[in-house]
């Protein structure tokens, strides 16, 4: 514990560079690979050293401080992240945790998985460790997403942020939310469409970033093409991986509308697969309200895709926007 009390940084911003990290995070009987420490005026104090084991004593004293956060170093954030996934099941079920606060663990578990795997500087952004995280990160939370006041408090998190992991993670939990009105007992099902609704943009990395971030009226048709063969390479990039054919099937055909003018394949209504029709409607309606350009409240984004009359299945938008409105995200 702190008891030697190891100072660090006594300057005036004692927290730069590091992370706050929740006091719920703290398990007994379970050892971090992160030192933790605790802000005491304007010096921090080492609380917890990198591989200590996390006792009851740990968490009745950080009650008593009443402590609302803890601190890590930023060279210790990926210790931290897998500390996170090896715990996440146990954390996100744990009532005695506030939902707001389990919220902030799934939050920082999901965005540092997902963003590694689509990290451009990366060799191999999508490898088969990776990808096991990611379906074991799913599965950990299907039951969490199913909650009304979970969904209100992800929502916080999951709006922030212009790039393409952010927008993975939010059209992720928003098909995940849709497809949970409907599915009963297929678990399989949505980890396989939970996985392909974060990845489904992943063939972007296989194109300059920026023809993605023109303007389409201002692309040649040849580029116009480029943009247009991203779900394919997508599947290309994830051939090595065991994907389900959910998966691959949300990878290659996010982009098809149900009156057939998306792409590639241009199918229309019933030959989408209905996971299918809520990944794209998600997708559409995340892109609406992100995005680096003109971005539209949720307001705007579906009466922009209301407009549209024929290119969402209607059901699906009805049980979307009951979604948002419960999650005050409207
Ligand atoms: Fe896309
Ligand atoms: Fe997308």
């Amino acid at each position: 514990m702190g008891n030697t009390a190891e100072s660090i940084q006594p300057k005036k911003n004692p927290t730069r560079g590091l992370f706050k990290v929740s006091p719920y995070m703290v398990i007994p009987s379970r050892v971090g690979g992160f030192s933790l420490y605790l802000k005491q005026g304007d010096s921090l104090v080492l609380y917890a050293d990198k591989g200590e084991l996390f006792t009851e004593q740990h968490k009745a004293r950080l009650g008593k401080l009443e402590v609302d956060h803890l601190y890590i170093k930023a060279e210790d954030y990926s210790h931290y992240a897998s500390y996170l996934h090896d715990n996440l099941e146990e954390v996100l079920d744990d009532e005695a945790i506030p939902v707001k606060e389990r919220a902030r663990a799934w939050n920082d578990a999901t965005v540092s998985l997902a963003k590694q795997a689509f990290d451009r500087t990366l060799p191999k952004p999508m490898n088969k460790k990776r990808f096991t995280m990611i379906r074991k990160l799913i599965n950990s939370s299907l039951k969490f997403l199913a909650r009304d006041d979970a969904m209100r408090e992800l929502a916080r998190f999951i709006k922030d942020g212009h790039e393409l992991f952010n927008h993975g993670i939010g059209v992720m939990v928003l098909t995940v939310s849709v497809m949970n009105t409907y599915v009963k007992d297929d678990a399989d099902l949505l980890v396989a469409v939970g996985m392909g609704a974060i990845l489904h943009d992943i063939g972007k990395l296989e194109l300059p970033e920026d023809l993605f971030a023109r303007r389409w009226s201002s692309l040649s048709l040849s580029e116009q093409d480029l943009i247009r063969s991203h779900p394919a390479l997508g599947v290309g990039v994830c051939s090595s991986l065991p994907l389900p054919q959910e998966t691959l099937h949300c990878i290659l055909f996010h982009h098809e509308r149900v009156d057939g003018t998306g792409y590639p394949s241009g199918g229309t209504g019933e030959m989408l697969p209905s996971y299918v029709r809520v990944l794209s409607l998600c997708n559409e309606y995340d892109n609406l309200v992100r995005g680096a350009g003109k971005v539209l409240t949720p307001f705007e984004a579906l009466t922009r895709i209301k407009s549209q009359r024929t290119a969402h299945d209607p059901e699906m938008l009805k049980r979307l926007i009951a979604i948002l409105s419960k999650a005050e995200m409207t």
